[in-house]
């Protein structure tokens, strides 16, 4: 393939990813969105092996890893549980960091990526490199911590060294110190030591960086390093001078970039004090007041359930991460269908943040074939919740805390949650007293006009459709 036929496939599949973003933007298009991110990913990689930049001699050892991977992954898509996918999401972004500090090396090392280079086009391409490296370390790190706090083997409590602010700018110095003696190293050798001691330095400041931010400002971190991820893609591309791959690790880095102000706008956090780190701890709440939870909690049975939702005007149905857990999505539809065939107003709340990745809810109900026009974000339905005749929240417990409204101590207060004790009645499904991901007691579950609905959501749905048809 000439070198014009692949900068011609590749400016196609740069519109194809972009359509791609457009389309995964909307419930609606995000199949379509889905399918022409697959078309562009296979032109972009047919284009780039069978370009005049891989030898046939390379072609085997490509379509080797080619299948060695596409094993990994058809295995990972199958046999991954709903619930996992932040993790695996967390586990594909240090890939990335990995795979932008291996070419960094393999760059740097390998003589031919800079023959023919001037001086000057020499020191932009070291200069890369060292980039490159620093970003891929720090995503690789904070990747990996990411991982082993959402898998639940790394504790969500934040880790705050003494002076942690000064250990980083220190660490920052260093390696803008070791970045002036790499660049001005004469040698290969010479210029090895300062980019091992920046990759060490990067490596420990991606695992303090997520290390001291806390559970329940999580949803940023993962946003954050999709990002990262982008950002490491789009060095890889300068490190070979691929503009393809600098553009689509433009697209991701600036997309998650996007992603993360969103999140963090739904929390109510600023974006920098988060990636300082501290937030969200899981302590319990520290004021007195009336956000501490107080009195008794009233349980309810199934049939009692059935009998409030068949007598509601209108229901609204808010999923949490414990939906996900008991795979209750399927149940939760014949639930809805039944109630709206017999004339109740069903409509659904999300959170921008409920489960464990963003669109965790829409893609759950999207699976269960629930109807999109009746999944509303959290903003256009809380102002609903003073006319609603029965709020139900299954395996949901942060994004409905009146704590974060109420008690200032709370370590997840001002985040807009959804104000489900607004209705008549909400009723909570869950097994336990419990908390949820944030480890911050729920005064909703005290409230006078609360009831609980203890048991697995699955199990439990599943005898409410039984009490409602019978
Ligand atoms: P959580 O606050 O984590 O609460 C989920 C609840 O589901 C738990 O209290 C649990 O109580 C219940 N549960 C678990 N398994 C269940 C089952 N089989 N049947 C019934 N209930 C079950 O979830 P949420 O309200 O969706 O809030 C999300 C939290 O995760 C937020 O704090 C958010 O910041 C964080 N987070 C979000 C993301 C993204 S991007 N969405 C990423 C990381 C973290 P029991 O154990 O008593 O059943």
């Amino acid at each position: 393939m000439s070198a014009s036929l692949v900068t011609v496939a590749y400016i196609g599949a740069t519109i194809l990813f972009i359509l791609s973003l457009g389309g995964l933007s909307n419930p609606e298009t995000s199949r379509r969105g889905n399918l022409y991110g697959m078309v562009g990913m296979t032109i972009a990689v047919l284009a780039t092996v069978l370009g005049p930049r891989v030898t046939t001699a390379g072609i085997p050892w490509i379509i080797g890893a080619m299948v060695v991977g596409a094993s990994i992954g058809l295995y990972l898509a199958r046999s991954v549980q709903m619930t996992q996918m932040p993790e695996l999401v967390a586990f594909m972004h240090s890939l990335v960091g990995l795979a932008a500090m291996v070419v960094g090396y393999a760059s740097y090392f390998d003589p031919t990526s800079t023959a023919g280079y001037s001086p000057a086009e020499k020191t932009i391409h070291e200069f890369e490199v060292y980039i490159g490296v620093f970003i891929g370390a720090i995503t690789l790190s904070g990747s990996v911590i990411a991982f082993g706090k959402l898998s639940g083997k790394i504790g969500g409590k934040p880790m705050l060294l003494p002076g942690r602010h000064w250990l980083n700018l220190i660490g920052l110095l260093v390696v803008i110190w070791f970045g002036r003696e790499f660049l001005h190293a004469e040698t290969i050798d010479q210029g090895v030591t300062p980019l091992i001691v920046m990759t060490v330095i990067a490596l420990l400041f991606g695992i303090h960086m997520v290390m001291a931010i806390g559970g329940a400002d999580m949803p940023v971190v993962v946003s954050m390093l999709n990002s990262y991820s982008g950002w490491a893609a789009a060095a890889t591309g300068f490190m070979l001078s691929n503009d393809l791959l600098i553009v689509i690790g433009a697209l991701v880095g600036s997309s998650g970039a996007i992603l993360s102000y969103i999140m963090c706008q739904a929390m109510n956090r600023n974006f920098i004090s988060v990636i300082a780190g501290g937030f969200g701890g899981g302590a319990p709440a520290a004021s007195g007041g009336a956000a501490v939870p107080a009195g008794e909690v009233v349980s309810i049975s199934a049939v009692e359930t059935a009998d409030l939702l068949r007598d509601a005007k209108s229901v609204v149905i808010v999923p949490g991460y414990g939906m996900a857990v008991a795979q209750a999505q399927h149940t939760v539809n014949e639930i809805t269908k039944y109630l709206r065939a017999k004339g109740v107003n069903v409509r659904f709340g999300i959170h921008p943040v409920a489960g464990r990745m963003p669109g965790h809810m829409n893609v759950l109900l999207a699976e269960a074939k629930v109807p999109y026009d009746i999944v509303m974000e959290m903003d256009e339905i809380n102002d609903d919740f003073p006319n609603t005749d029965v709020a139900m929240v299954i395996g949901a417990n942060d994004i409905v805390n009146p704590a974060a409204q109420e008690d200032p101590g709370s370590p997840i207060a001002g985040m807009p949650v959804l104000e489900v004790w607004k209705a008549k009645t909400s009723i909570v499904m869950k097994r336990s007293m419990a908390s949820g991901y944030a480890g911050v007691d729920n005064p909703l579950f005290y409230k006078e006009n609360n009831r609980m609905l203890f048991g697995d959501a699955k199990k439990m749905l599943d005898e409410v459709l039984a009490a409602l048809k019978g």
